[in-house]
């Protein structure tokens, strides 16, 4: 069987159909039912799954030679068995060996916590596997291949878009091998961040300041240098105009190599800090995918913020522009390590808006931030990783804000 490879540098089997190539396609015969009936239902049992942390929602059924559901699995988070596995656990050898399976994500080809899908298959007899998405993932992806030299019919792409969109989040921090970034400042209109003094509470209106906290809540983790927690001292909660803590809180994370005050607002936070002690920006992202952190939210201040640009991993800008002018030496950004102007970043506007009595702009560079190399990348199943930060909670925080 011949290979090709794909943006993401894994190879792929030639014959295995992407899924924008499915589009429009008649549904291979499986059963007296669409193949899409089943996969709806895999979806569905995906959904049973945990919808944040280190791998992804995976649902799957098993069907009988006349097309039947004999068994179905989904996949309970890191360090259970994958869908695969949990639906063919529930079947005896005889019933597994000639079946169909049909399963949300690409078969996995890696052993991490749990044994490599694709060797469960081969050893079942499965007959046939249909996925929808295919599994962008180093290490895990090239199941499809896999299973096509073991002789078993592979076909994918059904109801692929739908899965997509399942696991956005998580196919968006596979591809790249590391969390999606995204890098925000408030700023005066001539680019500062912060007045001479050093105050930049609040640059911007309350309009503002409320997007901001949604934008939290809808990150896994929330990122600043030593220098804003010893400015700020700012509790990293995502709150309603009314102080009330937003159901999801993202994990606070200090980048520096100064110790903070032990009576820091941050430690009153609902997860637990991670204070990094260092200044390593691609370890600590590297650390966060291992804790099951899809995407960070990056909120400065100025030194941390431009040492994420320089080092190529802003994937996404959030810059909130104030219609004040504050002069003097607090930029919002600092050096980027750009002497002349052929070395410029271009960035690419996604949205431009006035919000209150503030201007939004969303961008993103105008070429994607290079992924890390792949020697440094993990696997989408890392063991021993603590579990990401979900836990909701109403608690409204003590004193002071940012
Ligand atoms: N307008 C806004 O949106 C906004 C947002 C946040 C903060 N601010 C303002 O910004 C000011 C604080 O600015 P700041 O630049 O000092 O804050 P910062 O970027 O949060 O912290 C800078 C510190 O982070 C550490 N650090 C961690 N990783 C680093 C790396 N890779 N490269 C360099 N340094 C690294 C360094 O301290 P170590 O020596 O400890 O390593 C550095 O001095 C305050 O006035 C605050 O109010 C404004």
């Amino acid at each position: 069987m011949s290979t090709q490879t794909n943006e993401q540098g894994t190879q792929e089997p030639r014959d295995v159909q992407k899924p924008e190539e499915r589009q429009g396609m008649a549904s291979a015969v499986i059963s007296p039912l669409p193949v899409e009936v089943f996969m709806h239902r895999a979806i569905e049992l995906a959904a049973r799954g945990p919808a944040r942390g280190l791998n992804p929602q995976v649902g799957c059924v098993v069907l009988d030679s006349n097309g039947a559901i004999i068994a179905e699995g989904w996949h309970r988070g890191s360090g259970n068995p994958h869908a695969e596995v949990d639906a063919l656990s529930k079947i005896t050898a005889d019933q597994a060996a000639g079946s169909t399976l049909v399963v949300t994500l690409e078969p996995c080809n890696h052993t991490g916590v749990t044994g490599p899908c694709t060797q469960a298959i081969i050893d079942a007899k499965v007959a046939r596997v249909i996925y929808a998405a295919t599994d962008p993932g180093h290490s895990s992806g090239g199941g499809a291949q896999t299973l096509l030299d073991a002789g078993v019919e592979v076909d994918s792409g059904i109801l692929g878009e739908e899965v997509n969109e399942q696991l956005h989040d998580w196919m968006r921090s596979a591809k790249l091998g590391r969390p999606f970034v995204t890098v925000k400042w408030a700023s005066s209109l001539d680019g500062r961040a912060a007045a001479e003094d050093g105050t930049s509470q609040w640059i911007s209106g309350e309009a503002a300041r409320e997007r901001v906290h949604v934008q939290r809540s809808e990150s896994d983790a929330i990122v600043v240098g030593t220098g804003t927690i010893l400015a700020d001292n700012p509790s990293l909660t995502a709150r309603t105009p009314g102080g009330e803590l937003h159901g999801n809180q993202p994990m606070p994370v200090v980048i520096g190599e100064r110790p903070i005050p032990s009576d820091s607002l941050v430690y009153w936070h609902p997860h637990e800090a991670l204070v990094t002690g260092h200044r390593n920006i691609e370890q600590t992202l590297t650390e966060l995918r291992n804790k099951g952190v899809r995407s960070v939210f990056v909120e400065g201040g100025p030194t941390l913020a431009s040492a994420f640009i320089e080092a190529g991993v802003v994937d996404r800008f959030y810059i909130y522009l104030a219609p004040v002018l504050l002069g003097g030496p607090k930029l919002a950004l600092t050096d980027l390590g750009i002497s002349t102007l052929t070395e410029r970043l271009n960035l690419k506007l996604i949205a431009m808006e006035l919000l209150g009595e503030d201007i939004y702009i969303e961008a993103k560079p105008a070429k994607p931030a290079p992924p890390e190399s792949r020697a440094t990348r993990e696997s989408s199943d890392v063991p021993a990783a603590p579990a990401a930060p979900v836990a909701p909670t109403t608690t409204a925080q003590p004193a002071k804000e940012s």
